[in-house]
């Protein structure tokens, strides 16, 4: 069994924090959600009724991961991006039975538990964390096999970045497996706005909570006094670029201070915390394709709701 842990990069970037709070259009970049509390929400999250990415994604592969463990063939490494709980790994290891697996997630206290939970369920298969912020670097350990890699970035977390940041994950997923590799991505798709609305609104204001919780790592992070009273949860989808836009809206007049600055917020001011984009699979398939991603073989629910991809260079 290999070490339990082989990179931690830069995690938070305070400059990059008060940046946003300070830009005319208040913002915070979604992967500041995700401190340990933020992760146990988004677990959440995923069993609301009104969630449907999760239970959908999982119905997919159920019924299709037979016939994708095939064309990926055994004894491989799997890098899930994002891992998370490493719930949706166990199921694709399972399936694949990969030699290695490598977690990558920001969130490095719960991905350390979540990989111990691989290793006890999985004692055969050589786990691997890598703390990182994706959209930063992605170091792989240096014993890595670079054939057979399956990288694996289940939960339609690609919504989170606009066009040209998504094309660039895209083309750096392709550098990190060889011609004989793939990409297998989770991808949710455009539907009735209510259903997407509901979804990141839900009734037991789960999400309401999930998103104020950013508030509370950014006060841990750069000493600010958000008083997370004061602000509202707010989703909605924009249609015109195709995505849900999550806010957190002031309630009244606010002043938020940190070390060495403040900015004052009028009532009903927002700070956008999160865009989650919803694709059409010809769009998907084009971005693979400009990524370096020639075949795509893609599996949906009947509903058409979300696509498990199988991309090939
Ligand atoms: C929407 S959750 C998905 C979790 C899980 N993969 C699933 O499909 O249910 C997003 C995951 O990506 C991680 N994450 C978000 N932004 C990240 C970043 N910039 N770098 C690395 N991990 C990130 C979060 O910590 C979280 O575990």
């Amino acid at each position: 069994m290999t070490d339990t842990f082989i990179a931690e990069t830069p995690l938070a970037d305070t400059r990059e924090i008060i940046a946003g709070l300070v830009h005319p259009i208040a913002h915070i970049a979604p992967k500041y959600f995700y401190d340990a509390r933020g992760s146990m929400l988004f677990e959440e999250i995923t069993e609301l009724p009104e969630y449907y990415p999760t239970r959908t994604e999982r119905a997919i592969m159920s019924e299709h991961g037979a016939k994708i463990a095939q064309k990926v063939g055994a004894g491989g490494t799997v890098i899930e991006l994002g891992a998370g709980s490493c719930e949706k790994a166990r199921a694709l290891c399972e399936l694949v039975q990969p030699a290695h697996f490598v977690a990558v997630d920001i969130s490095a206290e719960f991905l350390h538990e979540a990989a111990d939970g691989l290793r006890s369920a999985c004692p055969a298969l050589d786990v691997r964390v890598v703390a990182a912020d994706l959209t930063a670097e992605m170091p792989m350990p240096a014993d890595l096999p670079r054939q057979k890699r399956l990288v694996y970035y289940p939960g339609s977390s690609i919504g989170n970045f606009n066009f040209p940041e998504a094309l660039n994950l895209l083309e750096r997923c392709r550098h990190l497996i060889d011609d004989d590799g793939a990409l297998l991505i989770g991808v949710d798709l455009v539907k009735d706005v209510a259903v997407l609305e509901a979804a990141y609104d839900d009734a037991a204001g789960v999400t309401a909570a999930f998103n104020l919780n950013v508030l509370s790592h950014v006060n841990s992070l750069i000493g600010s006094d958000f008083d997370l009273d004061q602000w509202r949860h707010r989703a909605l989808f924009n249609a015109v670029d195709s995505r849900i836009e999550m806010y957190l809206e002031a309630r009244t007049k606010i002043r938020v201070s940190w070390p060495g600055a403040q900015r004052d917020f009028e009532q009903g001011e927002r700070i956008h915390t999160e865009n989650s984009h919803k694709y059409r699979v010809d769009d998907f398939t084009d971005l693979l394709n400009r990524a370096g991603f020639r075949h795509a073989d893609i599996w949906c629910d009947s509903r058409h709701w979300f696509a498990c991809v199988l991309a090939r260079p």
